[in-house]
């Protein structure tokens, strides 16, 4: 599977969402990473839906929505009509996570699950098999440009490992703190997705940081057989 890599406009200029998503686009983006906070399940706001619409208009890649809200299950179908073509809801959020997984499939959307730093891979355990994606979390949740939790890289492995054994091929994602120095060895663990917010939007040049980010992941992905 071909390494994607998906900025995350939390961190660009907000009065030129535009611009950046066309940066980052420009640069080979697979997708744009769209952070939804809502102040409870995390200490941070962001945005919602009517922001979203408006990405959803001049981005020409899906939109890759991660919603750290409590209950998302409420909001799942303003996401859908937002545009999202991916909705990661979080299971420490979640009580029957099964259940919304496959309320957003039904509204024709990739379903992922996405875990905290703190929570196990076992979490995911039930439903292994249903998954579209997983988003691992290698920051706690809530704000851009943190220093990437170093266990991570094993936690790729060992998520891999589950949807293995359940017989999903689905794509991790890892998200936080994602940069040049560790994109290699995330791939190299079993990541598919690269989810980067300021070692992009935070660049001088987010166009070449996109592209970096990408070689950067590549360069590991054909060393690590050897
Ligand atoms: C953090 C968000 C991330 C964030 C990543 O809660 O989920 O998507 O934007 O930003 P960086 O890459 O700067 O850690
Ligand atoms: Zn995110």
């Amino acid at each position: 599977m071909r390494v994607q890599i998906a900025p995350s406009i939390l961190s660009a200029d907000f009065t030129e969402l535009g611009k950046a998503v066309r940066a980052a686009e420009r640069g080979g983006a697979d997708a744009i990473h769209v952070d939804v906070m809502d102040g409870h399940f995390v200490p941070n706001l962001s945005i919602g839906p009517p922001v979203i619409s408006s990405i959803k208009r001049t981005a020409r890649v899906p939109l890759d929505v991660h919603l750290m809200i409590e209950d998302p299950s409420r909001y799942l179908e303003a996401f859908a009509k937002a545009g999202a073509d991916t909705l990661s809801i979080h299971v420490e959020a979640q009580p029957n996570l099964s259940q919304a997984l496959t309320s957003i499939k039904k509204l024709g959307l990739l379903a992922g699950a996405a875990l905290n730093p703190s929570t196990p891979v076992t979490a995911l355990e039930t439903v292994a098999s249903e998954v579209d994606v997983v988003l691992v979390m290698s920051v706690n949740p809530g704000f851009g440009g943190q220093r990437f939790i170093p266990s991570s890289i094993e936690k790729v492995r060992a998520m891999r490992a589950l949807l293995e054994s359940a017989g999903n091929p689905a794509p991790i994602a890892v998200d936080g703190g994602v940069d040049l120095s560790n994109a290699g060895e995330l791939v190299a663990a079993g990541a598919n997705i690269l989810v980067a917010g300021s070692a992009i939007f935070g660049q001088d040049d987010p166009t070449k940081a996109t592209r970096a980010l990408r070689a950067a992941s590549e360069e590991q992905a054909v060393r690590e057989p050897n």
